[in-house]
């Protein structure tokens, strides 16, 4: 189906960006789990818009309803359902683009998918309003893996053309890892994170916008979680990741970089430290064979540009199937990834625990 993803663990995501509300079904969740609502909604803020000028002014207070699955503070081990509240909606803004496709917006093959009846509103289903919800889903996972020692955090890694420093692929430490979620520009090196905020500024006042890229880290996983072929630890991961929107790409340790190595350079020597078998460098991202291998799982992710940018813009309207000239209205964020990185954080930590529930290898101990 579209909008669920999983098998063990299951998650079904509603609602359109100018709906009433829109929400999440979590099944297969396990029974007993205590829930901090106050750590849920502190990680939620981090993806929340209107906060500072470089995302969009759109205000929301991205309050979740918990409807089930949830009594007396603990999981139930029943569908978990929670709902959030669209308030500031502006439908207006869209009236004129019920028909004319926003370059790169899903706004023409979800017309084409539906046969013209989805809510085109705001991007209806296709908008990055609908990673409230998944950043809710995500904050209960993030909670269940951290009581067993499992830690996820995430760091923008690159906005266009400027980067940050890497997270420290053999000795990632909670510190490290959690530092950039902490901050109001999650970034590990606040230099970077400033040269980062003017290109997204020059980016709003050229009418234009920015990508960037997301790296994500998650420690305490021991080794043998996951499976080879399908079921790999690289499959479970992308498949929920690439259901954020704007997604177009993942990669795992060096990824794409490490085609360009030979096998001398790329291999990570195994070693013994303190009894245990390790890796010398970690260019695998902690996956060999699909499986956890004990060493700091790490991926990248990376977001293309807003699709909406205020700059006259060529297309069609496609039921008249006219040559049109578009100029967006509305409120958008100029460059997504700073919100992304609690929604990257979220997915990993959701494609962990269902990869812990189905019980290969290390398994879900209560
Ligand atoms: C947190 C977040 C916020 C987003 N905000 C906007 C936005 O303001 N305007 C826009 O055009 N796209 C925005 N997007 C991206 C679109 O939703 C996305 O590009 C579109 O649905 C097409 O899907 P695709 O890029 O995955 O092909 C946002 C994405 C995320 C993750």
């Amino acid at each position: 189906m579209s909008s669920t993803w999983g098998d063990t663990l299951k998650l079904s995501i509603f609602g359109e960006s100018h709906g009433p509300a829109i929400g999440v079904v979590l099944d297969g969740l396990p029974a007993g789990e205590e829930i901090d609502m106050e750590q849920v909604l502190r990680f939620m803020d981090r993806r929340r818009p209107g906060k500072d000028p470089f995302s969009t002014p759109r205000k929301e207070s991205d309050l979740p309803r918990v409807l089930s699955g949830v009594y007396q503070n603990r999981t139930t081990g029943t569908p978990l359902a929670a709902m959030i509240q669209n308030s500031d909606t502006h439908s207006g803004d869209y009236s004129e683009l019920a028909s004319v496709a926003r370059p790169s917006h899903g706004d023409f093959t979800g017309f084409i998918r539906y046969h013209g009846f989805n809510d085109p509103r705001g991007g209806g289903h296709f908008s990055g309003r609908l990673t409230a919800p998944l950043v809710f889903a995500g904050a209960l996972a993030i909670q269940m893996l951290e009581r067993r020692g499992i830690y996820t955090g995430a760091h923008l890694a690159s906005v266009a053309e400027v980067a940050d420093r890497r997270f420290s692929p053999v000795s990632l430490s909670k510190e490290e890892l959690l530092s950039p979620g902490q901050k109001a520009f999650p970034v590990l090196e606040d230099k970077a994170g400033e040269e980062m905020r003017e290109r997204i500024e020059t980016a709003r006042m050229d009418r234009d916008s920015v990508g960037g890229t997301v790296e994500c880290g998650v420690i305490g996983l021991p080794a043998g979680v996951g499976s080879p072929m399908f079921g790999g630890v690289e499959n479970v991961l992308s498949s929920i990741l690439f259901g954020i929107p704007a997604v177009k790409g993942v990669e795992f340790g060096l990824g794409f970089e490490g085609s360009r190595l030979t096998g001398s350079q790329y291999n990570d020597s195994f070693c013994l430290k303190n009894g245990e078998i390790c890796t010398a460098t970690n260019h695998h991202g902690g996956i060999l064979g699909g499986i956890t291998s004990g060493m700091p799982l790490l991926f990248s992710v990376a977001f293309k540009p807003t699709p909406s940018i205020s700059q006259p813009q060529q297309t069609v309207d496609f039921i008249s199937r006219t040559p049109k000239e578009l100029v967006i209205k509305g409120r958008h964020d100029p460059c997504v990834v700073p919100r992304a990185v609690p929604c990257v954080e979220a997915a990993a930590a959701l494609g962990v625990l269902s990869l812990l529930l189905d019980g290969v290898g290390g398994g879900f101990d209560r």
